[in-house]
């Protein structure tokens, strides 16, 4: 594998624009870096995918990347992180390059979560594929075991909010939907999980749903704590990430459109790049 000594960004990964949400937090607190997003916006959405799908197009994206220079990858996606992410770190990387790293954002959101609910009960809204993966379930089980999980999925919101929705009066059906149907299977929930990285898009739908004094747990802030705090732990790896502070962003479908939704769910104008993956 090819990769330049000296420029070795930190890959983000996204199946489409929802990791920029994430992408938009690691910079405020580890802007020293040099970072390469890769969205899959041609094979967007993957929440209702096959397990071998999303976890073929997931390794094809990691490999980009890490092609790329990357020697740290993010998945920014649960969907990924979900069905991917282990089979990845566990089967392919010590075969690819021991020495890289991916990480996800499902631990980094359920290490937050423990202190912050009172009554134990907790919701997840997330993709259909998230959801059915129980991988939540799981790593609630393993660090906070006497948490109540209840999830829900919500197949409509990825498109509407890839399809610039989010604001209309349309989206409120179905996120009033969604969050009722949580809402009436475990109504002691007082934290929710927004498990995508596209639903921070939604919020001022989601706001207008959920009862008052339930917290809402977006991922950009916990992720970007957790890389700071993984980078801190590993320092042969903070040492070989480059540090330009450069953003450069791949995508497999129009770069233009890319280029506005950049600006959307980041606040940033980004310069992108189109890529054939295969
Ligand atoms: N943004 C991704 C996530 O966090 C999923 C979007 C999709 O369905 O592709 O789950």
């Amino acid at each position: 594998m090819t990769t330049s000594n000296s420029y070795s960004p930190i890959g983000v990964f996204d199946s489409g624009y929802g990791g920029l949400t994430i992408l938009r937090q690691i910079r405020q607190l580890l802007p020293q870096y040099d970072y390469l997003y890769l969205g899959d916006n041609a094979r967007a959405p993957y929440g209702s995918h096959s397990f071998e799908v999303i976890y073929q197009y997931t390794l094809q994206a990691v490999k980009v990347l890490f092609e790329r220079g990357c020697r740290l990858v993010i998945l920014a996606c649960n969907t990924a992180s979900a069905k991917a992410l282990r089979t990845i770190q566990q089967r392919d990387l010590p075969q690819i390059d021991a020495d890289r790293r991916v990480l996800g954002v499902i631990r980094p959101t359920v290490e937050a979560i423990g202190p912050l609910t009172k009554t134990r009960h907790v919701g997840l809204l997330a993709t259909v594929g998230t959801v059915n993966s129980g991988s939540y379930g799981m790593e609630i089980h393993k660090l906070w075991p006497d948490v109540q999980l209840t999830g829900v999925a919500c197949p409509m919101w990825v498109p509407l909010v890839e399809n610039y929705e989010f604001d209309s009066p349309g989206a409120d059906y179905f996120v009033q939907k969604r969050i009722g149907e949580l809402f009436r299977t475990d109504p002691d929930i007082d934290t929710l999980i927004l498990g995508c990285t596209h639903y921070p898009l939604l919020m001022n739908k989601i706001v207008k749903y959920i009862p008052t004094g339930v917290r809402i747990v977006t991922q950009g802030e916990y992720v970007a704590k957790s890389l700071a705090d993984y980078l801190g732990r590993h320092p042969n790896m903070a040492a070989a990430c480059s540090t330009g502070s450069t953003l450069h962003c791949l995508t497999t479908e129009s770069p233009e459109k890319f280029h506005e939704s950049a600006t959307l769910f980041m606040h940033e104008e980004a310069e992108v790049e189109k890529i054939v993956i295969e």
